[in-house]
């Protein structure tokens, strides 16, 4: 069994060459005191892609140090099925978590996951991996399309799945929309869609990280009836909702352009103070030229605003690209844009004073939020999404 560390983020590989991807299909399932569920899903499994992939492909348990012992289990089928690799996480829970950690160390160039409770029948895999063979970048099982359902579910269970699913769509429209199952946790996705992201999602629904960071533009749906749990209990309490709420938070936050707009205009009035203070200090404390001054507080201010960027308003990006050597390339291509900056800046104040007689103080102002958003938006492109 591996005992593994935690580590977030990238799964490694993908395009790229560090770990090859020879295998077609890796299937995570994340298991949490499942001891009882585990042999027959394996069996099915095994069986059904034995016949559709032969040996093609690998099943990878991930066990949270499961107080049942559903690890040791997993050692067990793995000694048994050359198809299964069994993990042992320790010192960390979390349901989409653990399907990362999977997915880091899987070698297939489709990745899955299915729960390991029997409640996603494994049969659906065979229409999932069609839709995969037809050129989608991800395949989702789904409650609520023809031939979906769920068995014997109480109106306030029902009640609670569509209501995240509504505040879902509220608040990420643009990624929660776009299939009709959002909390599903039974899909396909090609792994060059997410290889290159960075993915940090909290708490349960790993279909949103995905959604809304991968780069995914065919989706296949398949209906699957969720069936009811036979043996050992769900692992759904309050904290789950809780950690929805933080989740659709966090992508909000991390996919609005208006957010990262707003840290970039606060990085930039920021810059605007150190500028005068270090402007101030030359000027009275050092007693040097106006021009020398006015060009080092400048440059002061580029690198404030350059760190703060990078650690804040663009945190996402900079950290799909770390490194000293990357930073430092960004902090050229930063200053560059903003020297560029300035000389619009000036050029849009002399049109505006100029040739359409605007009062000077006013152009002034018009030509800062011109270019606060052309400096935003190029940089963006070019210094951070690279
Ligand atoms: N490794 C690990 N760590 N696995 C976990 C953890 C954890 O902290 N918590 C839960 N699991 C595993 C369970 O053992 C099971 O295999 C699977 O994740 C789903 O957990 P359940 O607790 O059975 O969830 P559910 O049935 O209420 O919810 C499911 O229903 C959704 C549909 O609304 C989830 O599976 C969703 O993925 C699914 O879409
Ligand atoms: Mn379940």
């Amino acid at each position: 069994i591996s005992e593994i560390p935690q580590r977030r983020g990238h799964l490694e590989g993908g395009r790229s060459s560090s770990s090859p991807a020879p295998l077609q299909f890796s299937l995570v399932i994340p298991t949490y005191n499942e001891r009882h569920n585990l042999r027959s899903l394996i069996e099915r499994l095994s069986q059904l892609l034995d016949r559709l992939l032969g040996h093609d492909y690998e099943l990878i348990i991930v066990d949270d140090d499961s107080p049942d012992r559903t690890w040791e289990l997993a050692q067990d089928l793995a000694d048994s099925y050359p198809q299964v690799r069994a993990l042992r996480r320790q010192g960390e829970r979390g349901l989409s978590t653990a399907v990362i950690c999977g997915w880091q160390r899987a070698r297939g160039q489709i990745l899955g996951v299915i729960d390991a409770d029997l409640q996603h029948p494994p049969e659906v895999l065979e229409q999932l991996w069609q839709q995969i063979e037809r050129g989608a970048d991800l395949a989702l099982a789904s409650r609520h399309v023809d031939g979906g359902g769920v068995s014997d579910w109480s109106l306030r269970r029902r009640l609670l799945s569509r209501g995240a699913q509504l505040l879902g769509l509220v608040l990420l429209p643009g990624v929660v929309g776009r299939v009709s199952d959002p909390m599903s946790g039974f899909f396909l996705v090609r792994r060059a869609a997410i290889s290159e992201r960075f993915l940090d999602p909290v708490g349960y629904k790993i279909l949103i990280e995905v959604l809304g960071r991968g780069d995914i533009s065919w989706i296949g749906e398949v209906g699957y009836v969720f069936q009811e749990r036979e043996q050992g209990e769900s692992k759904v309490t309050w904290k789950q909702y809780w950690e929805y709420l933080q989740h659709l938070w966090k992508l909000r936050l991390d996919l609005l352009p208006v957010q990262r707009f707003l840290r970039f205009g606060v990085v930039g009035l920021s810059g605007v103070f150190i500028d005068l203070a270090v402007f101030y200090v030359l000027r009275e404390q050092w007693q040097l030229g106006l021009t020398r001054s006015a060009i080092l507080s400048a440059e002061v201010a580029i690198l404030n605003n350059f760190y703060w960027n990078d650690i804040w308003t663009f945190s996402d990006l900079s950290r799909q690209q770390q490194g000293w050597r990357k930073r430092v390339k960004r902090l050229l291509k930063f200053n560059m844009v903003c020297l560029a900056g300035l000389i619009l800046n000036v050029l849009i104040v002399n049109l505006l004073f100029n040739l359409l007689g605007v009062n000077e103080y006013l152009a002034k102002l018009l030509a800062i939020a011109l270019v606060t958003l052309w400096n935003f938006s190029i940089n963006l492109k070019l210094s951070w999404r690279v």
